[in-house]
């Protein structure tokens, strides 16, 4: 595991131009938003794996949305933190997010790449228009016009992730000076599998070890708040 200065002085002596920042729900874990594999991250003792599925959608359509609800109440209380301020400092990267929670658009990035979708976002379950639903459902599970059920627009497990999302991602990835994974653990694919097509500098932050710190030249053993401002400070360098 390194440490942030380990990162910067690689940062000052490669300076690198094109970064992607790839990020996981650690990225939001100090806005207040559980991660899903840390403590915390359970609700009824159900873990994302049991209820992001479209088998648990069809079995009972109210406890999906009941766990969506949640989340959706967190996240609108949520704010964005100094990780996200940092990244959106960031002059052009491309944002790879596999989080569902919108806040690295409202910290001001504006490339994002939202590889899972996002939760104030909701589909007709016939007919597939999306529809913006930020406020909370008048009724659970809520309905789209035409009488049927809306589902949230969240890639679930065994689904297909956006036409053309992995494509950019990792085109991108593959060509950038330097790759910045934050906060994810690295076990839900094919998203985690991007970090293997850097071929630049490669640094990860997480207070933890995660599948794939041994795939980053730097892995940070700290937190997104603490370690992104001065990490994006040392690549705005000399800019
Ligand atoms: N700063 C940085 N990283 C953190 C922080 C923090 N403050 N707190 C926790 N972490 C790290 C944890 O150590 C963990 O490695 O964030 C990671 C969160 O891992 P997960 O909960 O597995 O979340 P993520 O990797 O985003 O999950 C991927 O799984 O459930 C699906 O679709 C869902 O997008 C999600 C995907």
């Amino acid at each position: 595991m390194s440490e942030v200065h380990d990162a910067i002085a690689a940062i000052r002596n490669r300076r690198p131009q094109s970064v992607v920042v790839f990020t996981g729900a650690g990225v939001s874990a100090e806005s207040g938003i559980p991660t899903f594999r840390g403590s915390g991250g359970l609700w009824r003792n159900f873990r994302a794996e049991d209820l992001a599925t479209p088998a648990a959608f069809a079995r009972d359509p109210k406890l999906v949305w009941e766990w969506y609800e949640w989340r959706r109440g967190l996240i609108r209380e949520a704010q964005p933190n100094a990780a996200h301020r940092a990244i959106a400092r960031l002059p052009d990267p491309l944002v790879v997010t596999q989080n569902v929670d919108g806040l690295h658009e409202r910290a001001g990035s504006r490339d994002i790449v939202e590889l899972h979708g996002n939760i104030f976002r909701a589909r007709c379950a016939r007919e597939r228009k999306t529809i913006q639903a930020r406020e909370p459902f008048d009724e659970i599970p809520p309905r789209c016009t035409c009488g049927a059920l809306l589902r949230p627009d969240i890639v679930w497990f065994g689904e297909t992730l956006p036409a053309g999302a992995m494509e950019r991602a990792g085109a991108a990835i593959a060509a950038a000076d330097l790759l910045l994974v934050i906060g994810t653990s690295g076990v839900v694919y094919p998203a985690a599998g991007l970090v293997a097509l850097a071929r630049g500098l490669s640094i990860e932050i997480n207070p933890e070890a995660s599948s794939i710190s041994t795939a980053c030249h730097f892995a940070v053993t700290a937190t997104a708040a603490d370690a992104t401002p001065p990490i994006v400070d040392a690549i705005m360098e000399g800019r």
